[in-house]
This record gives structure tokens, sequence and C-alpha cells, in this order.
């Protein structure tokens, strides 16, 4: 197997919709963490002009591509989608806080090859909400979910969990807070794991 550092960084395409917290975890790991010299995040695409993650991206100075959703048909807008894509070179589409559903034209164009956190277990609450839906319920603990996007929502094969310990927690506030928290540490650690095993595929 070829040392890590002789290899050519995976490169990854992060979208995002709003706050962008985890894109923000995902460029600082490239940065200076365990996505470094593994990963580099070739672009950041946005589906909202006004998304305050889009603030943080400037500022690294990473390529941004925006193409607003609102109000358009999902299956020409995945086509405009895959076609301003097709002028970066990426190898994954990372979901980081993506609020739209991807179509089937583009995630049959990406198999495997699009991934997701996800604040909950997808196998028990999939699409908006997690974590206002374990505050609702009074869940012990959420289990935040990375896996492969499909045609569905939340349905994709579960590459990794992790549990958040949510007791003794009494508001959504804090429940996001300590939720997001290891988000931010467990997305790029998850991503490192899947980007390894497929360069030992090649
Ligand atoms: C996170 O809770 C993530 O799990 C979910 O959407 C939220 C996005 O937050 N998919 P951010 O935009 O990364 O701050």
């Amino acid at each position: 197997m070829l040392k890590n550092k002789l290899r050519k960084p995976i490169g990854m395409a992060v979208f995002i919709s709003g706050r962008g917290s985890n894109m923000q975890s995902i460029v600082e790991s490239v940065e200076s963490g365990l996505l470094k010299g593994i990963a580099e995040v070739r672009v950041v695409f946005c589906n909202r002009k006004d998304a305050p993650g889009l603030v943080f991206a400037r500022k690294k100075g990473i390529p941004i591509l925006v193409l607003e959703s609102k109000d358009r048909d999902r299956k020409s807008f995945d086509a405009d989608l895959i076609s301003s894509l097709s002028k970066f070179r990426f190898d994954y589409i990372v979901l980081a806080g993506y609020m739209r559903i991807l179509g089937k034209d583009f995630v049959q164009k990406f198999p495997r090859k699009i991934i997701n956190i996800h604040p909950a277990d997808t196998k028990v609450h999939q699409g908006l909400h997690g974590y206002r839906t374990a505050f609702e319920k009074g869940w012990k603990e959420t289990k935040i979910t990375v896996h492969y996007v499909d045609e569905g929502l939340d349905t994709g094969s579960i590459i990794a969990q992790e549990s958040v310990d949510l007791q003794g927690l009494s508001s959504l506030e804090e429940i996001e807070k300590k939720g997001l928290a290891q988000e931010h540490v467990f997305y790029p650690k998850v991503l490192k794991q899947v980007f390894e095993a497929s360069e030992e595929g090649l």
C-alpha cells in the first residue's frame, strides 16, 4: 500500500444550504486535522445565495458554486447542477446540512459517492428536525448517522453511527449544541475512514 503522502488527496464537493458548521469543521480538518493530506475541498456548493455558511467558505478562498433552487423543478435543477459541477474535479459529494432532496438522475450519476450526516438514527427518524424530535419525544440518546445517499429520504446504507447522550439536557438548544459538537468531530473521522478504504481499492 502506498504511504498516504504519496497518494493524491481525495477531492470533495461539499454541499450546504445554511449555517454550514459541518462544512466549517471539514475545512478545518483539511487544514490542520484528521483530513490533512487526505482530502481537499474543491468546491462548496450552496442552493441558497444568502446562506450564512458561504461567508466562511468565501473567507477561506474556497471555490463556490451557487444555484438557487427555490421554485425550481427537481429534474431541471439537478441537470443544471450536474452541468455546473462538471467544471470541478472531485471524488465525493459530502452533504453538510444540504436541505434539498437530490433527484434520481443526480443520485444515479454518483453511486456510493454521496455521503450525508444526519442528527438521528436514520432507521428511526428521517427528514428534517432530528434534534427537535429528540427533544419533543424525550429521547435519552440520539444516534448521529453518516450514510450513503440513495434515492430515498435518509434511506441509504449506514456507514457509521455515534450515540449522543441526551440525559440531563433540558432544552432543544442544549441538545442541538451537544449534538452538533459531536457531529463536527465525528464527520471528519468517518470521512477519513471512507476515503482511506476507497484508496486501498485503487
Ligand atoms: C446538522 O445537524 C446535520 O446533521 C443535518 O443538518 C444540520 C446542518 O448543520 N444534516 P450545519 O449547516 O452543518 O451547521
